[in-house]
């Protein structure tokens, strides 16, 4: 299986690779910038314009066609009240979640997994009074990506599944 992973040097994007690498797929993974190599084939582009969209596909598509696309671009800069956030913040969140996904737009089967703060370094490390015990792991978002990849998954499509960790 060749898989494309958008935010694959991400917190949650280093756990979906490694789970698809598990599998003996072929993990091509995309980011602006790879300052430390990977144990995967690596892509420098920004998926937030049509050109890097365009170049991302070029590339990947060097190795032959695409059975998965895992976008996990995305990201959250807010958390002031909507009258103190700049267009500037309001633009950018708009691009990184909104048109990156539009960008990449395509498919037989198309689903949505959607978490709750995850346990990544970057949370630890901003939010280091919070209680992590109900944080959800990456690797189990990554075990429901993966299946959804799978002919076991073959049916299953415009779906949005909750990952809200444990209760
Ligand atoms: N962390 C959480 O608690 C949490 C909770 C719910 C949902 N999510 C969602 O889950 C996804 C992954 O989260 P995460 O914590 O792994 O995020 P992350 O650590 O910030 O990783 C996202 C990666 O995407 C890459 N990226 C950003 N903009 C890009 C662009 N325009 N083109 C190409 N690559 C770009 C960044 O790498 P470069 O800077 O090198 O390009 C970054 O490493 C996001 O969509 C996030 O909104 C996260």
């Amino acid at each position: 299986m060749n898989v494309l992973i958008t935010g694959a040097n991400g917190g949650l994007g280093t756990a979906v690779c490694q789970a698809f690498l598990a599998t003996g797929a072929t993990v091509m993974g995309v980011a602006r910038a790879w300052k430390e190599p990977a144990p995967f084939l690596t892509i420098s582009a920004d998926v937030s314009t049509g050109e890097g969209c365009a170049e991302m596909a070029k590339r990947a598509l060097e190795h032959g066609p695409l059975d998965a696309l895992v976008h996990l671009v995305g990201g959250f800069a807010g958390g002031s009240p909507v009258s103190e956030t700049s267009d500037q913040v309001w633009d950018g969140m708009m691009n990184v979640n909104l048109r990156t996904a539009f960008c990449e737009a395509s498919g037989e089967t198309a689903n949505v997994v959607l978490p709750s703060i995850i346990d990544t370094p970057r949370n630890r490390a901003t939010m280091p009074q919070a209680g992590v015990s109900r944080w959800v792991a990456p690797s189990s978002i990554a075990q429901v990506i993966v299946w959804l990849t799978t002919d076991a998954a073959t049916d299953i499509s415009g779906a949005v599944i909750p990952i809200y960790g444990r209760a």
